[in-house]
């Protein structure tokens, strides 16, 4: 039987990742040796999560969106943003704003906090950041587009790359537009989003659109929108011919997925499940980073929603995740995590 983790011991001091290393595709010097990338997601890719997913497989990840607004950069939860210790590279760190002097502004402050990589958010449905247009809401007006690429392009030396979906409703797709916008002001990478702004998250993401801006520029292109299985991220690659796929929410409590898409890829074969000592060794690892990196109290309020996630795939959890939740301290959370799985594993060891 594996071994339970001690406190400060990390899941991946006893597991590296066994994925093969291959250059599949570069943005400016970066060489990203996996096609499979995690997408932002504000109060979801903190750093904890990031640097699991990184350990996991992932070939890149790219941080929660920061405001362009600097102003509000002194609080806890944007400190917290900011804070890249012990991140591999490259550091991508992703600004949403609809002012170009601003989102210059922001890209060099970040660039001098350590980001590598700049992205930039025209995809998230938030209607407004600091009163202006932002996210996928700038796509309608395409001169604000360029001008803000245009200035975020110029204010940093380090790669900027640009996260959007297809267009502003299924009327209004202009992909391929705001791709070409892209590509001639020095944008390095396009993730995309197959959904509309007026789509939110309904209906399922499409990948034509998708497969026509691969066509029509040369720099890479990330799939993303319900990748959510090894199959389907190799199908949809096959489709669009995109340098890589982009996972948001199918890695929540699945961060192994990066590891089983890229295995997949690399091999033809799928890999098995992770056993429950395993799902417990990750879980135990992310609680804890969870509790170094927001402290006593946050920490384990934010492990809930994760916990929550990890169950998901374990059977027979439901009473379990009631009493997890209503657990205040960390070493009551991770007392209860080591307890529920240990009967876990004895039950299975008993029915096998
Ligand atoms: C909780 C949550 C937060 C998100 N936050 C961001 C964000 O900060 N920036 C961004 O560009 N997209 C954000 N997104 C969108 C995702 O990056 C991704 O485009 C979307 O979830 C579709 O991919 P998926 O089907 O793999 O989840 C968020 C999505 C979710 C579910």
């Amino acid at each position: 039987m594996a071994p339970l983790l001690r406190r400060g011991e990390t899941y991946f001091s006893h597991a590296p990742c066994s994925c093969q290393t291959r250059l599949m595709f570069q943005i400016g010097p970066y060489h990203i040796e996996s096609k499979v990338i995690l997408a932002p997601m504000a109060g979801v890719t903190d750093r904890p999560f990031r640097q699991l997913c990184r350990q996991l497989g992932a070939g890149m990840v790219v941080s929660e969106m920061v405001t362009s607004n600097s102003e509000l950069w002194g609080t806890r939860k944007s400190s917290l943003r900011l804070d890249h210790t012990g991140e591999a590279e490259p550091i991508a760190v992703q600004i949403a704003g609809g002012d170009p002097e601003m989102m210059a502004e922001a890209a060099r402050l970040n660039v001098a906090n350590g980001a590598q990589i700049i992205d930039i958010n025209m995809g998230c449905p938030a209607k407004k950041v600091c009163k202006k247009a932002a996210g996928s809401a700038l796509l309608k007006d395409e001169l604000l587009v360029a001008d803000i690429l245009r200035s975020v392009v110029a204010a940093v030396d380090v790669p900027v790359t640009l996260k959007f979906r297809t267009g502003w409703s299924i009327e209004e797709r202009n992909a391929l537009r705001i791709a070409r916008i892209a590509e001639d002001t020095g944008i390095r990478a396009l993730a995309l989003h197959g959904r509309t702004r007026a789509c939110g998250f309904s209906g399922e993401a499409e990948y034509d659109t998708i497969a026509a801006v691969v066509q029509s520029v040369k720099i890479p292109v990330f799939c993303n929108g319900d990748i959510d299985s090894a199959h389907k991220a190799k199908a949809v690659l096959e489709r669009t011919q995109a340098a890589a796929v982009m996972i948001g929410r199918a890695a929540q409590g699945r961060p192994w997925i990066f590891r089983e898409i890229e295995h997949y890829l690399n091999t033809g074969t799928e890999l098995p499940e992770p056993s429950l000592h395993e799902v417990r060794d990750i879980l135990t690892s992310h609680l804890r980073e969870l509790y170094r990196f927001y402290g006593e109290f946050m920490g384990p309020r934010i492990a809930r929603k994760h916990t929550s996630w990890y169950l998901q795939t374990v059977p027979n959890s439901d009473a379990f995740r009631r009493e997890f939740n209503a657990l205040e301290t960390a070493q009551a959370q991770d007392d209860s995590v080591q307890v529920f799985f240990e009967q876990l594993i004895q039950r299975e060891e008993k029915a096998a």
